[in-house]
């Protein structure tokens, strides 16, 4: 028996790294998947390759994300889960975003989440109840130099996750979790470069970047019943990098190295 025999998911950005791992590791589980991303061939890929639906939408288009979700719902006989998963980078210091870039990634992260969040609550209440998870990010809980844009649209997937947990309960558990540096297309300019991955394995108290399926694992958990009790929860999933990051920690350390 599988954790999600027979649940009907959508996953959003789901033809590369967590949003594909994610499918996939829910459909072994015994889910039915739509895997829903802006690139049809990825998605149609990653359709093939779970047995399910493929569907191609933006998730900043609400009308065009309200046809294709109603339509997945239709084909599946109903919506137990979403993971609003599609996401986007980029970097600039703060006085140099462009309206379009900013406008960009808040809409992706942060709209799109919402535009997901309010398609799926209907379409999930007609099915008797149901389990949402959103993917934010470390950068939404610290700053890091450069992310203003994409920090504060994850920021606001964290509020908005803890919004929609206390207006859905107890038809709907609302939950979301957030990754540190995950090895994906999104990363691999970053950890290309040797001296960045040891940045991140000397950072990280698990000592390496972790995976899409280890994310992935993440959000299947939250769909199933084995969460039947967790609701408005931000779950990090970042090898314990946000632990090794106050000043007072390196003052401390080396107090200890000299006793
Ligand atoms: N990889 C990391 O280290 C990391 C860390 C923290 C958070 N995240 C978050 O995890 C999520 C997945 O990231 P990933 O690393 O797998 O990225 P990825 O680039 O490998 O995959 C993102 C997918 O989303 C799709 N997508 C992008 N914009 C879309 C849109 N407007 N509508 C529909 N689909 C769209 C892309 O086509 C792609 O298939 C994102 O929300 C990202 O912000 C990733």
């Amino acid at each position: 028996m599988g954790l999600l025999d027979g649940r009907r998911v959508v996953v959003t950005g789901a033809g590369s790294g967590i949003g594909r791992a994610t499918c996939l590791r829910m459909a072994v589980e015994g889910a039915i998947v739509t895997a829903l991303d802006i690139d049809e061939a990825a998605a149609r890929v990653v359709a093939d390759e779970t047995g399910g639906i493929a569907a191609v939408a933006d998730v900043t288009d609400a009308i065009g994300l309200e046809t294709v979700m109603t339509d997945a719902a239709g084909l599946m006989g109903g919506l137990d889960a979403l993971c609003n998963n599609a996401g986007t980078g980029g970097m600039a210091e703060l006085h140099r975003y462009s309206d379009r870039r900013w406008n960009r990634i808040v809409d992706v992260n942060l709209g799109g989440t919402f535009n997901g969040l309010r398609i799926a609550v209907p379409l999930m209440l007609e099915s008797g109840g149901g389990s949402i998870v959103n993917v934010a990010s470390l950068s939404g809980m610290r700053p890091t130099r450069g992310e203003a844009a994409y920090s504060a649209a994850k920021a606001g997937v964290i509020a908005l996750t803890s919004s929609a947990a206390l207006e859905y309960g107890p038809g709907i558990r609302v939950n979301c979790v957030s990754p540190g540096v995950i090895d994906t297309p999104l990363t691999a300019p970053i950890l290309a470069d040797p001296a960045n991955r040891t940045v991140v394995e000397e950072g990280t108290p698990l000592g390496r970047p972790g995976t899409a399926v280890e994310v992935a694992n993440v959000i299947v958990f939250l769909c199933s019943d084995l969460a039947s009790y967790v609701s408005g929860a931000n779950i990090p999933v970042d090898g314990g990098a946000l632990l090794p990051s106050a000043q007072v920690d390196s003052v401390l350390a080396r107090f200890l190295d000299q006793m």
